[in-house]
């Protein structure tokens, strides 16, 4: 194996214990369809599509070609005041799919960017509707909105914010959707619908007019699959629409496919004012994340300035990058002349069984799924969260990647699987687990 690294120590990794991994790492050399080989030659499974951004597989030459040509015909274009026509294409694909009326994208380079850049717009709409008493911001205990300050402020998973105790002030979280007595469910959980009531209580106890925006992942996936009950999504949209508050679904999982759809939305028929995206949207290819927002907002936000004013004043050097906007359109070219959305929907209901299955496991207290994603909990050893990683390393060197949050195992296949390739998977798995029953 060509393994080059003769350092480890230089490298902070991120959400990672260094000393540990450094003492036994887990290097990727080479990856190419949904197979990964490490540095000491062995062939790994990719079970969560790298990070939930790879459907289409690794070692697309069609997202390569495409990037490697943009770098040499244009490898850089300001994004201030100037602009290259690769970002108004992909914009367009990417409304293309989107629900009406959200037509509107701005560019970011992660789903946490994406997520700050939420926040903003949220705000750059009320003001400029001289609505300037919405400060408060709702999100939801177990929910992940990345790792921005922003983001963190939002996010309801405690290690993520309990050394940054100063973080955005005025935001509240209603409860997660986890119920006990829904173990096992699979989809949609019939009751639990009166959990979207915790927004309403909101607007009771600060006031309606004060809350600028509720931002929810449709299914709240680093947190181990949280599908939301029957009416649940629903119910938010109309607390929102009667309070003048706007809908943000986090769509940085969900988005591109992995429910079935190209979006949460669709498949829950539930249209929120701003989606944000990121990891699939150029298949993990290029960091790249976007933001969608409803015709409404934009124009709001653009007609309320002065002609030749800028209207928003927030953007990144790297915003709209032509390799990554040439990775994103090849990417959903790649989506939409290759079908792969229905290809990864042709697999749910055999990746859902295959999961599903693991419930006979002692170990196993909880399986939950819905499309091409599925999580299941793991009976915690001596101390909550210690044994779901010590089972991610072992599932590696037995050849299969997952990832796992504390005890959860979030399992997320490329769309190119085949139904024999889940299989695998889920044998490994369970081969693996039975090694800790
Ligand atoms: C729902 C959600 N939002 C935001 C993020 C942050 O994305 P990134 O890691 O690209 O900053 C993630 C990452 O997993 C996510 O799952």
């Amino acid at each position: 194996m060509d393994f080059t690294a003769n350092s480890l120590e230089e490298h902070w990794m991120p959400f990672t214990p260094n000393r540990e991994f450094k003492e036994e790492p887990r290097l990727v050399e080479k990856s190419s369809g949904i197979r990964l080989v490490d540095h000491r030659g062995g062939t790994v499974l990719d079970g969560s599509s790298g990070l939930f951004c790879v459907p289409a597989g690794h070692g697309r030459r069609e997202i390569a070609d495409a990037v490697h040509a943009q770098l040499l015909k244009n490898d850089y274009t300001a994004p201030f005041n100037l602009g290259h026509s690769g970002s108004f294409q992909l914009a367009r694909m990417v409304s293309a799919i989107a629900p009406e009326p959200i037509n509107h994208v701005f560019f970011t380079n992660s789903g946490s960017e994406s997520i700050d850049t939420a926040l903003k717009i949220c705000m750059a709409y009320h003001g400029a509707r001289g609505d300037h008493r919405r400060q408060r911001f709702v999100s939801r205990e177990r929910a992940y909105h990345g790792v921005n300050m922003g983001g963190v402020s939002l996010s309801g998973m405690v290690k993520n914010r309990d050394i940054f105790s100063v973080c955005m002030p005025y935001i509240v979280n209603m409860r997660h959707t986890w119920r006990p007595e829904d173990r096992f469910t699979r989809g949609q959980a019939e009751n639990g619908e009166d959990l979207a009531n915790d927004l309403q209580r909101f607007c009771d106890t600060y006031g309606g007019y004060t809350i600028a925006a509720c931002f929810v992942e449709p299914v709240a996936g680093s947190t181990g699959v949280l599908v939301p009950p029957k009416g649940y999504l629903e119910r938010l949209r109309e607390i929102c629409d009667a309070n003048g508050i706007l809908l943000v679904f986090d769509e940085v999982i969900t988005g591109f496919g992995r429910l079935g759809p190209p979006f949460a939305a669709e498949a829950f028929g539930v249209t929120p004012d701003i989606m944000t995206m990121a990891k699939a949207l150029t298949n993990g290819c290029q960091p790249m994340g976007a933001v969608a927002v409803k015709d409404e907002i934009y124009d709001t936000v653009v007609d309320a300035s002065p002609d030749g004013a800028i209207e928003f004043f927030h953007g990144y050097t790297y915003s709209a990058h032509p390799a990554a906007c040439a990775a994103g359109i090849a990417t959903q070219t790649l989506y939409r002349d290759g079908g792969l959305f229905e290809q990864g929907a042709a697999l749910i209901d055999h990746f859902q069984d295959a999961v599903y299955a693991l419930e006979d496991m002692d170990i196993v207290t909880d399986v939950r799924g819905y499309g091409l994603i599925a999580g299941f909990d793991l009976k915690p050893g001596a101390k909550p969260g210690a044994l779901g990683p010590q089972v991610q390393k072992r599932l590696f060197w037995n050849g299969l990647h997952v990832k796992f949050t504390g005890d959860a195992g979030i399992v997320a296949p490329p769309f190119i699987s085949t139904e024999d390739d889940i299989d695998e998977m889920i044998d490994i798995l369970r081969r693996t687990l039975l090694e800790y029953s």
